[in-house]
């Protein structure tokens, strides 16, 4: 196409939409908001800006993670690696229940309040709940002088830039990117992670932003995939552990703006009840980033695959087993299990915005939808 260089289009970098400029922003997004908290020997994660001495840390009895939307789905992936990390255990809750929830907490749990703009308003409500009752909260934002950045205890900051589009993404992998290091350095602290195992986890956080990178080639696989997807009614993520974690996000990137009905489920979980709804050429995105989990989760892909369904699976690179199993693979470089959602994201992005732009929906201003929600 013919590139204008009108305002609108030069703020977007040549990009046809804001969102994919974010999503192609991710590498440097993600590479910013590590910079300055990794020790250049990669052996020590540095984040003084949380205001808790080593005892503090050593005494936290549970961490409750809020938030809304993507951000929550953000949790959903911190939750898992802080307490493969760090043994603390995370509750994670969405912030409109969790504000009336009258929540159970001692003077040892650390409230995380996560929130791109720092202004929704049913996070800020549980967050001043919370502090009203003498808690200790922590607030994980994108904006500087936002009000959850005003009002927590104390702040670590995403350096994502900022998010135009309405659907989250690189304020999602910086989220990302915040919570790993928020794991590996309450692992550390509390002793849970030897030496050498926090060298290799700093390291493989290190070079999270080439990964992002790496899976940014596979845009035209995605691109063509997607053109199948447009004309889908309903579809299914699945995976298990933290690829689950990670599937709702697939699901909600899906449903926002292409406007196609989306779910996620926990693979294992299908059986009970939602295997019902997989017919002939239903497409089903199935993630398989853990080694461990990987036989459960390709024989629930294979469950699916008798009802009919069209698979797409993404799984790291070398896993050429999974190729007779289902209809498409996408291959992921490899990175720690654990972290793998920061890879597995990205197809995810790419396939709802593709699939959007194909239906000509209007990608960055989705139908019903506010970048910010601020009223209740
Ligand atoms: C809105 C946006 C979502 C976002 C959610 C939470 O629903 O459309 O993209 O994830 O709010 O926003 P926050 O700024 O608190 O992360």
């Amino acid at each position: 196409y013919r590139v204008t260089w009108d305002a609108v289009s030069a703020e977007r970098g040549g990009y046809p939409h804001f969102m994919l400029k974010e999503i192609h922003e991710q590498p440097k997004a993600v590479r910013d908001t590590l910079r300055g908290r990794v020790s250049d020997d990669l052996n020590r994660v540095t984040l003084s800006e949380i205001g808790l001495d080593e005892e503090q840390i050593r005494n936290i009895d549970r961490i409750h993670i809020v938030a809304c939307g993507t951000s929550w789905h953000a949790g959903l992936v911190g939750k898992v690696a802080i307490e493969q990390f760090a043994r603390i255990p995370v509750d994670v809750e969405i912030a409109s229940e969790y504000r009336y929830a009258d929540p159970i907490a001692t003077e040892n749990t650390l409230i995380i309040a996560i929130t791109q703009s720092g202004e929704t308003a049913d996070t800020l409500a549980a967050m001043r709940e919370m502090k009203k009752r003498g808690l200790r909260v922590l607030a994980i934002t994108n904006v500087v002088g936002s009000s959850a950045a005003r009002e927590a205890d104390s702040v670590i900051v995403t350096w994502a830039g900022p998010e135009i589009a309405v659907a989250s993404t690189k304020a999602y992998t910086t989220q990302l990117a915040a919570l790993y290091l928020l794991a590996v350095h309450f692992g550390q602290v509390r002793g849970q992670i030897d030496e050498a195992t926090a060298h290799e986890m700093i390291e493989a956080l290190d070079n999270l932003p080439q990964v992002v990178e790496a899976v940014l080639d596979t845009a035209p696989q995605i691109e063509s995939f997607a053109q199948r997807y447009a004309h889908a009614h309903d579809t299914f993520f699945i995976g298990r552990g933290i690829d689950y974690a990670v599937s709702l996000e697939g699901a909600l990137k899906l449903k926002e703006i292409s406007y196609i009905h989306a779910e996620a489920y926990a693979a294992g979980e299908l059986k009970h009840g939602t295997l019902a709804l997989i017919t002939d050429g239903v497409p089903v995105v199935a993630i398989a980033m853990q080694p461990d989990l990987y036989e459960k989760t390709v024989s629930n892909i294979v469950e699916v695959k008798a009802r009919g369904a069209f698979v797409l699976a993404l799984t790291w690179v070398g896993n050429e087993d999974l190729e007779k199993a289902v209809d498409e693979v996408i291959y992921l470089p490899k990175t720690l299990p654990a972290l793998a959602p920061m890879a597995a994201v990205i197809p995810l992005q790419l396939l709802a915005y593709y699939a959007a732009v194909a239906r000509g929906n209007d990608v960055d201003k989705p139908r019903n939808l506010a970048k910010s929600v601020t009223v209740e």
